[in-house]
């Protein structure tokens, strides 16, 4: 039996998949697996399922051996994965697009209106206690209603949110290195636009391109400056494609008038700074944390596994943008 390795909890139907036929080990606490208990269990390893807070090296491949076959992670973003490392080696990579859509997106659409509404500050300020009166003026918001939303990298969460703001009655911009399908352009009425343009019109920014190094802080000061201060900017996507210091100056300074984050740039820690600001909405990663979709995470990561152990094509291999 081909020993499969999974890196941290996951749901049962994935695990049952993978028991069928495979020696399974998997690491049965909440809190990541060690690096050192890693590289010790992966050894002789023909699969690793492995979750975004375990990094896929070069050390962990070789620690692995050379009948490791294929790296399945369960998640949609891949940048925990040395992805070149596995071709050189003729390990599969694969990940989990399409079935956490709907989840992400919808946390992403929470969080406009969270940071719009500023409802992250009127629920702080109820659960503290402190004295409240409702009031004419009191923790007025901006209408997302005729409002330009500005999406950078319009996949399929991208796609998945402009249809919840269309909904909202945002209208939508783009900046893509390709144009999208035509018909899902026509769809959403989307406008693309280069990035120095669509930030400088957009009253609401939504990351959701994929983290590589050339998306690397790809939200900077210059960025920043570019925005409107009246302005918002989403993150569900990864931390350090923002420059976290930088954006916390820009929100210090009114450059912009606040940010609704679910990633942040050194997970699980977050920059002091943003803790102090009231016009910033925290969430600790729950993008795809429904049960129906960690399941169905679960499920396509063990798919994915038992092709490759077939001899059979995956059904989400990675393909590394150009
Ligand atoms: C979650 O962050 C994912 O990439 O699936």
């Amino acid at each position: 039996m081909a020993r499969v390795v999974v890196t941290g909890r996951i749901p049962d139907a994935g695990l049952d998949m993978l028991r069928k036929n495979h020696d399974v080990f998997a690491w049965a606490e909440d809190s990541p697996m060690p690096r050192e208990k890693l590289l010790d269990v992966v050894d002789g390893a023909t699969a690793i399922v492995s979750l975004l807070t375990e990094k896929i090296d070069e050390e962990v491949l070789l620690a692995a051996g050379n009948q490791l076959r294929i790296v399945a992670n369960v998640a949609v973003g891949f940048n925990n994965i040395d992805v070149a490392a596995c071709a050189a080696r003729n390990i599969v990579a694969t990940n989990t697009p399409g079935v956490l859509t709907e989840a992400t997106a919808d946390v992403a659409m929470a969080l406009i209106l969270m940071t719009t509404r500023q409802l992250g500050k009127g629920e702080r300020i109820v659960r503290s206690g402190e004295p409240w009166q409702w009031g004419m003026f009191y923790l007025l918001g901006t209408s997302v209603q005729g409002r330009q939303l500005g999406i950078i990298g319009l996949g399929q969460i991208g796609v998945a949110l402009a249809r919840r703001a269309k909904a909202f009655g945002m209208t939508i911009a783009y900046s893509n290195r390709r144009p999208v399908d035509p018909t899902i352009g026509a769809e959403l009425d989307a406008t693309r636009m280069d990035l120095r343009t669509l930030l400088a019109s957009s009253d609401v920014v939504s990351l959701h391109c994929p983290y590589s190094p050339a998306t690397h802080h790809l939200m900077s000061t210059e960025q920043f400056e570019a925005m409107k201060p009246t302005s918002y900017l989403i993150n569900t996507a990864r931390g350090p494609i923002v420059d976290e210091a930088a954006l916390v100056e820009a929100l210090q300074n009114d450059t912009i008038a606040g940010a609704g984050l679910d990633v942040f740039e050194r997970e699980p820690l977050v920059h002091p700074g943003l803790m102090r600001l009231d016009s910033v909405v925290l969430l600790p990663h729950l993008g795809s944390a429904t049960i129906e979709t960690r399941t169905a995470m679960a499920t396509l990561a063990a798919a994915n596994v038992i092709a490759v152990l077939n001899g059979e094509t995956p059904p989400t291999p990675i393909n590394p943008v150009a």
